[in-house]
C-alpha cells in the first residue's frame, strides 16, 4: 500500500496548485475526521507544535483531518512571558496563523499550570505579587488571540488528591500565594480579556472505574459546583483522557453518570488530549493497534452519547510527534515506539483513526 506520505508528495510534485485543492472527491469511507464530526455538530482537534510545520506534507494533511488545532506547549507560561514583562508570541502567531489560513478552529493552552513555569515565576507567586502576576500574564496573552480562541484552557491540572487537601486542589505557587481563590482570579482575567472566548479548566486522571480516579472525579464536581456557586465564569471542563488500554478497567456506565453530572452543572464538555498508551498491549503491530482502537472506540462512543461533549481533540495527530515516547511512564518497555494517535509514522491511518471515524459518524447531533 503505498503511504499517504508518499501520495500527497508525488502528487504535489506534479499539482501546480495546493494539493487538497485538486484532491478528487473522497468516498465517503475515506471522509476525514474533522468533516465527520463537523456533520454532528462536533469538533474533531488536535495538538500541534510550530516545528511540524516544517513537514508540508504533514500541515496539509493536519489541515484535512482537523477542524482545530491547540498549540502543544508553546502557548505556555515559559514560552510565552520567558521574562517578566518580555513576552513572545512567535510560535503561537505561526500556529494561530496557519489556523487562520487553513481555515480551523484554535484552541490555548494552557494559561495557569504549575508546570512550564520560567524560573522568574518563583519570586512572583508570592502573596504581594501573585494577583498582578497572574492578570499582567493572562490580560495580554487572551486579549492577544481575542476573538481568534474557540477556547481556553485557562487553570490545567488544578487538582491533585494525593496532597490530601479536603478540596482536593494541588499544593501550586499560586494556592500557596492566593489560596483557592487563584482560580476565581485566573477566570475573571480571561473573561475580562476575551468575553467570547470558552473557559475551561482541563484535568486529567478522570477516566477509569479506580479510587484514585473517582477521588479526582469527586474533587472536581465539588470544585467546579463551589466556583460556579461564587459566579466564576467557568464554562466547560476539559478531560485529558490520556488512556491506558490494557490497564485500568474503564466503566462506561461510571464514565458517562460523572459526564451527566459535568453536564448538569451546566458546563460543556471538552476530550482534550486523547491518545492511548500501549505500553501493555503486544508488540505485535496487528492485535496493538486493534486493542488500542477497541479501547478509544469504547471511551469515545461513551462520551460522545453526552450531548454536552462538543470536542475530541488528540494530543497529535501522528505518532512520529506523540509525547508518549518522551514520556518514562508511558513508552513502551520494549524498545518499540507508542503507537497511541490516529495516524502512524507515514501518516496512514490506523485502526485508532477509524474507531474516531466510527464514532463521530454513530454519534447523536448537537
Ligand atoms: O523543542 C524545544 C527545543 O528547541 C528547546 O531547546 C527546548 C528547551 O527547553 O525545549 C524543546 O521543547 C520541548 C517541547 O516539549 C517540544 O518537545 C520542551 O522543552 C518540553 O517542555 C515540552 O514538553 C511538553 C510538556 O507538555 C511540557 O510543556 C510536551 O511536548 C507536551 O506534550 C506536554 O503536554 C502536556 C499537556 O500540556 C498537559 N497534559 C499532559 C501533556 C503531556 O505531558
Amino acid at each position: 500500500m503505498i503511504s499517504r506520505r508518499a501520495a500527497i508528495t508525488g502528487f504535489a510534485a506534479c499539482a501546480a496548485t495546493p494539493v487538497l485543492a485538486q484532491a478528487p472527491l473522497k468516498p465517503r469511507e475515506e471522509e476525514a475526521l474533522a468533516l465527520r464530526a463537523h456533520r454532528k455538530g462536533l469538533v474533531y482537534g488536535a495538538a500541534l507544535a510550530s516545528r511540524h510545520l516544517q513537514d508540508a506534507v504533514f500541515g496539509e494533511i493536519f489541515a484535512e483531518e482537523c477542524g482545530m488545532l491547540v498549540p502543544e506547549w508553546e502557548a505556555k507560561w515559559r514560552t510565552l512571558q520567558p521574562q517578566p514583562g518580555r513576552f513572545d508570541f512567535t510560535a503561537v502567531d505561526r500556529l494561530i496563523d496557519f489556523a487562520r489560513r487553513r481555515n480551523l478552529l484554535a484552541r490555548g493552552h494552557t494559561l495557569v499550570w504549575h508546570q512550564a513555569m520560567p524560573d522568574w515565576l518563583a519570586e512572583a507567586a508570592v502573596p504581594a505579587l501573585a494577583a498582578r502576576t497572574l492578570v499582567e500574564h493572562i490580560g495580554p496573552v487572551v486579549a492577544r488571540y481575542r476573538g481568534r480562541m474557540h477556547s481556553w484552557d485557562v487553570v490545567n491540572e488544578a487538582l491533585e488528591p494525593r496532597d490530601d487537601r479536603a478540596d482536593g486542589l494541588r499544593i501550586t505557587p499560586w494556592l500557596k500565594a492566593m489560596g483557592p481563590r487563584y482560580l476565581d482570579a485566573a477566570f475573571r482575567a480571561a473573561r475580562a480579556a476575551d468575553p467570547d472566548a470558552m473557559l475551561v479548566l482541563n484535568e486529567y486522571g478522570l477516566d477509569y472505574a479506580r479510587p484514585e480516579d473517582e477521588r479526582r472525579r469527586r474533587a472536581l464536581v465539588q470544585l467546579l459546583a463551589a466556583l460556579r456557586g461564587r459566579g466564576v465564569p467557568v464554562d466547560a471542563v476539559g478531560i485529558q483522557a490520556h488512556l491506558v488500554a490494557g490497564g485500568p478497567l474503564f466503566d462506561a456506565r461510571l464514565f458517562r453518570a460523572f459526564l451527566a453530572e459535568l453536564a448538569d452543572l451546566g458546563l460543556k464538555i471538552l476530550i482534550t488530549e486523547l491518545d492511548v498508551t500501549d505500553r501493555h498491549l503486544p508488540a505485535d503491530i496487528g492485535p496493538r493497534d486493534r486493542q488500542a482502537a477497541d479501547h478509544v472506540a469504547r471511551y469515545v462512543e461513551t462520551a460522545l452519547d453526552e450531548r454536552a461533549v462538543i470536542a475530541v481533540l488528540t494530543w497529535g495527530l501522528a505518532d512520529r510527534f506523540s509525547w508518549l515516547n518522551q514520556s518514562e511512564g508511558r513508552r513502551r518497555t520494549d524498545g518499540l515506539k507508542s503507537r497511541g494517535l490516529p495516524l502512524d509514522d507515514d501518516l496512514n491511518r490506523k485502526p485508532i483513526w477509524a474507531a474516531l471515524a466510527r464514532a463521530f459518524d454513530a454519534a447523536p447531533p448537537r
